[in-house]
């Protein structure tokens, strides 16, 4: 009697705990992830990535491939759009400039990353920094 009533309490207790490691797992998680920390909070993210809509003035799709599946807008973990491609190497080099010559100590994504080099450092609310350099010379 006193056995089982104990294996029943540890049963109940491993049921308890592997309930708790199922709903505390961060969903599934992010699937295609090279740069950023692949267990980064889903509002890290997000505040990458509305970070790079703002630092570029472009919305999610400049980047992100439409999804193949249906009622599904963007497909964020696909590569095919060579906008991703290449702000993966921006953001290499964003990295790379912070920890080279600002000594940073925090890369994009990080909570609360202090980057002395960001993507509208460059970029200005605008995807081709250099549109706007012919912008000013026309101005001038
Ligand atoms: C300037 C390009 C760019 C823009 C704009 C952009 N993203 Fe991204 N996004 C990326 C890159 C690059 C990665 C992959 C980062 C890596 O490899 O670490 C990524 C990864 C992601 C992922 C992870 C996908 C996975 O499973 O691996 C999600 C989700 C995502 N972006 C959502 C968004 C949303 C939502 C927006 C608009 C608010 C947005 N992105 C705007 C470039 C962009
Ligand atoms: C040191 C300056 C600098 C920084 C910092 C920078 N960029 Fe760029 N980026 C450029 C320049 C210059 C170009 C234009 C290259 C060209 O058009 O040939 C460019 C082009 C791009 C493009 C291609 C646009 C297109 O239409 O093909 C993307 C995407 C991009 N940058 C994303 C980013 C993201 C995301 C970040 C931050 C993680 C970033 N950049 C940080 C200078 C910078």
């Amino acid at each position: 009697m006193k056995i089982s009533k104990r294996i029943y309490t540890l049963l109940a207790l491993t049921v308890f705990v592997a309930l708790g490691i199922a709903f505390t797992k961060p969903d599934d998680g992010y699937k295609n992830l090279k740069i950023l920390n692949k267990n980064i909070s889903h509002e890290e993210l997000g505040k990458v990535m509305h970070g790079f809509n703002d630092a570029l003035g472009v919305k999610c799709d400049f980047c992100h491939a439409p999804s193949k599946t249906p009622g599904e807008h963007l497909d964020f973990a696909s590569d095919e759009k060579g906008e991703k491609k290449i702000a993966r190497e921006m953001m290499k080099m964003t990295n790379k400039i912070n920890k080279k010559f600002f000594h940073g100590k925090t890369k994009l994504g990080d909570k609360d990353a202090v980057m002395a080099v960001v993507c509208a450092t460059c970029h200005h609310g605008s995807p081709h920094p250099e549109f706007e350099k012919e912008e000013q010379q026309q101005k001038q």
